[in-house]
C-alpha cells in the first residue's frame, strides 16, 4: 500500500513522519514462521574457468607429472633431455631424463610457464619440490625463479641449488624466497654438471596458502570462500560430472590418495566453447575428494559431492543411449556413491574409512547429503536414478538424495523431472537457472516466455514435495551487453527474498558459477575473478554473502498490503523479507529495490514496542545499473554498514527510511 498523507491517515500516521510516497510494510514479530535451514545460503565449485588447477588449488606448476598428452606442453626442455614412462607412479609413469649437454657451455634443463605465468608475490616463501633419482648416484640441480621478459643483466631473481643424492626415486624440497612480485614468472631448473637426473612431479607453492597446507589452496580465494560463511559446499561441478563421454566423467577415486599418483583427466571446458578455447586445460584432480571435504570443513558448509549417474553429458549426447551405461550395468556406479559415503563417514577399520584416515582426517566429515546426476532429465535419467535411490536408502537411510530437475526452470521436460523425482522420494531437487532481467523481475515478457519465474516462484510449490536445491543461477543481462554488472546482483537480491520467504520448501542455494581467471574463462558471470596475484569478489559474491550473514533461523511473516512484497503491481519494484535470528534476538530484514527510482519505506514492526535503533548493511552504488567491481576497482561496490533509527507510535516500532535507486539493505533490530 502507498500511504498517501491525506487527513485522516495524518492524524493517524502523524508520529511516524512518513513520506507523500511511503511503501507502508508489516513484519509481525511475533510469528515465528519456517525455520531456515542451516545450508542456506551455499557455494557451488566447478573446475570451469581454471577455477581448480591455475586457481583455488594452490599448485603454481602446469603438467607437473608431464601426464599431458603433450607431455612438454606448458614446459621449454631444452639441452640433452627425454621423456620417459616407467616412472614410480603407476597411474602417472611421465618423468624427464635430464643428462649431460656434452660441451661446458651447454645447458639442460626446464623451464615452466606456470598457469599463464607464474605469480610470486614478494617477500613470501615457495616450496618447490621435485621427486627425483641421479642413475649414477648423484646429481645437482639449480632452481631459478625467472623474469624472461627483463631488460635487466639477469633473468633470474631468486635461486638456489638442489643435491639429488641417492639413485633411488625420493622426493626433495627446498624453500625459496621471492624478492619480487611478479605476475608472469618462469621456474627455471637447469642440470649443474655432467651426472643424469630424473624429474617427475615438478611442485612449486606458495608456503603461505589458505590454513597452511602443504597441498593447499590459494589464501585469497579459500578466504574469500569463508567470508561468505557458506551454509553448503556443492562440488566438483557441474558438466564436468558426466564428462562428454564416460571415459573423461569426474572420478572420485582417481582423486583421492597421494597426490603423485592421481591420473589425469581433460577437462571438457578445454573445447566445450571453440571461441574460448583453451589446449592446455586439464585437471590434475590435486584438489580432489578428500580437498573438497576438508575445505567444506574449514569453512563451515555442509559437503554436498555429486556423483556420475551413469550418464555422459546429455547435451553432447542428445538421445544417443548407447552414450551411456545400460541400467542393467549401472553397480560399479552405485558402488562409487556407496563407496564415497564410507569414505567421508565410515569408521578408520572400513575400507574407504580407512583412506581417509590415511590421508590425515580419521574423523568422519559427517556427510549428510549426495547428489546424483547432475543436471540430467528425461526417462533416461529417471531410470537409471532408481537403482541408486534403492542402494543408498537401503545402506544409509538418513543420507538425503538430491535428483535433478534438468537444465530448465520451467516447460514440460522440468514438470517431468519434478514429478519423477516426487516419485522416487529424492529427498531434495536441484533446479539451474541462467535467466535475464526478466526471468527475475517476473515483467509481462517474463511470465509470458517463463511462466513461473521472479521472487514468487516458490510460494506456489507443492509443499509436500522434496526440497529445493537452487543449484546453479545467476542473473544474465540481455543481448550479452554486460556481465557481472551491479543490476544483475539487485535483482538476484531481490529474487532471493522469495527464497527466504520460502524457506519451508527452499533447502539449498548456489549461484554459479563460482570462480574465473580473467584470462581463462569460459563462462561468465561468476562469482569472484581472480589473475595470478590478485583477486575481486563481484556485486553477486556480496549479494550472496549478505543473506549467509544474515540469514537467521525463522521466516516472520511480511507484507504490503496483505501480499508478499514481491515486485508485484503497485509495489514499484520492492521486495522484502524478514527472518527472526533466536541466536542474536535480532529480527533481521531484507528490503531490495529494483525501480530505478527511489523508494521511501515505512516498516511496522507489529509486537514491538518502543524505539530502537536499526543497524543496516546497504548494498548500493551512484546510479549505474552497469558499474561492476574489477580487479583494478575490487571495491568500487561493497556492502557498507548505517544506522537507522526506528520510532515509536502507540501500537509498534516502526522504522522508515528511503532506499535509493537500485538498492538492497539489511535491517537488524533486537526484538
Ligand atoms: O555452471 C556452468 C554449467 O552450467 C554447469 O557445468 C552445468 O551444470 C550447467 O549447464
Amino acid at each position: 500500500m502507498k500511504l498517501r498523507l491525506f487527513a485522516g491517515a495524518l492524524a493517524l500516521f502523524s508520529s511516524l513522519a512518513v513520506s507523500a510516497q511511503s511503501h507502508m510494510m508489516e513484519v509481525n514479530t511475533k510469528k515465528l514462521g519456517a525455520p531456515v535451514q542451516p545450508t542456506m545460503y551455499g557455494l557451488f565449485f566447478e573446475d570451469i574457468n581454471y577455477a581448480a588447477d591455475g586457481g583455488l588449488y594452490g599448485e603454481l606448476v602446469k603438467n607437473r607429472s608431464f601426464e599431458f598428452p603433450d607431455h612438454l606442453m606448458g614446459w621449454e626442455a631444452f639441452g640433452n633431455f627425454s621423456v620417459k614412462d616407467d616412472g614410480p607412479f603407476e597411474r602417472c609413469p611421465h618423468y624427464v631424463e635430464l643428462r649431460d649437454p656434452g660441451h661446458g657451455e651447454r645447458r639442460s634443463g626446464l623451464s615452466n610457464n606456470g598457469f599463464f605465468g607464474i605469480g610470486l608475490k614478494q617477500g613470501e616463501d615457495y616450496r618447490f619440490s621435485v621427486w627425483a633419482k641421479a642413475p649414477q648416484g648423484s646429481a645437482k640441480l639449480i632452481v631459478q625463479f625467472i623474469d624472461r621478459a627483463s631488460m635487466g643483466e639477469n633473468q633470474q631473481f631468486a635461486e638456489a641449488k638442489l643435491d639429488v643424492t641417492s639413485g633411488k626415486w625420493q622426493k626433495y624440497e627446498l624453500v625459496l624466497k621471492s624478492p619480487r612480485t611478479m605476475e608472469k614468472a618462469q621456474l627455471r631448473i637447469f642440470l649443474d654438471g655432467k651426472n643424469t637426473v630424473d624429474l617427475e612431479h615438478v611442485s612449486l607453492f606458495p608456503v603461505n596458502t589458505f590454513k597452511n597446507r602443504k597441498n593447499g589452496m590459494r589464501r585469497d580465494l579459500a578466504q574469500a570462500l569463508a567470508d561468505v560463511h557458506p551454509g553448503l559446499l556443492r562440488f566438483p561441478g557441474g558438466c564436468i560430472v558426466e564428462g562428454v563421454d564416460l571415459a573423461t566423467r569426474y572420478q572420485w577415486k582417481n582423486t583421492i590418495g597421494p597426490v603423485e599418483n592421481r591420473p589425469l583427466n581433460e577437462n571438457r571446458w578445454e573445447y566445450t566453447f571453440p571461441h574460448r578455447f583453451y589446449p592446455d586445460y586439464f585437471q590434475s584432480y590435486g584438489l580432489g575428494f578428500f580437498e573438497f571435504f576438508q575445505l567444506a570443513e574449514d569453512i563451515g558448509a555442509e559437503p554436498l559431492p555429486v556423483l556420475n549417474v551413469g550418464m555422459a553429458c546429455q547435451f553432447q549426447n542428445w538421445d544417443k543411449e548407447e552414450a551411456h551405461v545400460p541400467v542393467d550395468q549401472l553397480q560399479p556406479y552405485i558402488q562409487d556413491c556407496l563407496d564415497l559415503i564410507e569414505f567421508a563417514n565410515g569408521p578408520i577399520d572400513s575400507e574407504w574409512g580407512k583412506v581417509r584416515a590415511e590421508m590425515g582426517h580419521p574423523e568422519p566429515f559427517n556427510m549428510k547429503f549426495i547428489g546424483v546426476g547432475n543436471e540430467q532429465w528425461d526417462d533416461m535419467y529417471y531410470r537409471r536414478l532408481e537403482p541408486f535411490v534403492a542402494a543408498i536408502k537401503a545402506k544409509y537411510p538418513n543420507i538425503q538424495i538430491v535428483g535433478t530437475s534438468g537444465p530448465d526452470s520451467e516447460g514440460e521436460m522440468w514438470q517431468k523431472g519434478w514429478a519423477a523425482m516426487k516419485k522416487q522420494k529424492a529427498d531434495l531437487v536441484d533446479e539451474h537457472f541462467y535467466r535475464n532481467e526478466d526471468w527475475f523481475l517476473a515483467t509481462p515478457e517474463g511470465k509470458e516466455k517463463y511462466g513461473n519465474c521472479g521472487a514468487m516462484r516458490y510460494d506456489t510449490y507443492d509443499r509436500k514435495g522434496p526440497k529445493v536445491f537452487a543449484g546453479e543461477y545467476a542473473c544474465h543481462g540481455k543481448n550479452n551487453h554486460k556481465w557481472n554488472h551491479y543490476e544483475a546482483s539487485i535483482l538476484e537480491a531481490g529474487f532471493m527474498t522469495g527464497m527466504e520467504r520460502n524457506a519451508d520448501v527452499v533447502y539449498m542455494t548456489a549461484y554459479a558459477p563460482l570462480f574465473a581467471h580473467i584470462e581463462g574463462w569460459q563462462w561468465r558471470p561468476d562469482l569472484i575473478w581472480f589473475d595470478n596475484l590478485r583477486m575481486f569478489k563481484s556485486c553477486s559474491y556480496y549479494v550472496q554473502q549478505m543473506y549467509a550473514t544474515n540469514k537467521g533461523t525463522n521466516v516472520l511473516p511480511m507484507t504490503m498490503d496483505k501480499k508478499p512484497v514481491a515486485g508485484l503491481d503497485g509495489q514499484d519494484g520492492l521486495h522484502a523479507s524478514a527472518v527472526f535470528d533466536k541466536d542474536s534476538g535480532e529480527i533481521i530484514i531484507k528490503v531490495v529495490n529494483t525501480s530505478k527510482a527511489a523508494q521511501p519505506i515505512s516498516i511496522l514492526l507489529t509486537g514491538m514496542k518502543g524505539e530502537r535503533t536499526a543497524q543496516v548493511l546497504e548494498l548500493g552504488n551512484n546510479g549505474d545499473p552497469d558499474d561492476e567491481n574489477t580487479l583494478d576497482k575490487p571495491e568500487l561496490i561493497h556492502p557498507v554498514p548505517l544506522t537507522v533509527q526506528c520510532i515509536a507510535d502507540k501500537k509498534q516500532t516502526v522504522l522508515n527510511d528511503q532506499l535509493y535507486p537500485l538498492s538492497f539493505r539489511i535491517y537488524k533490530v533486537k526484538k
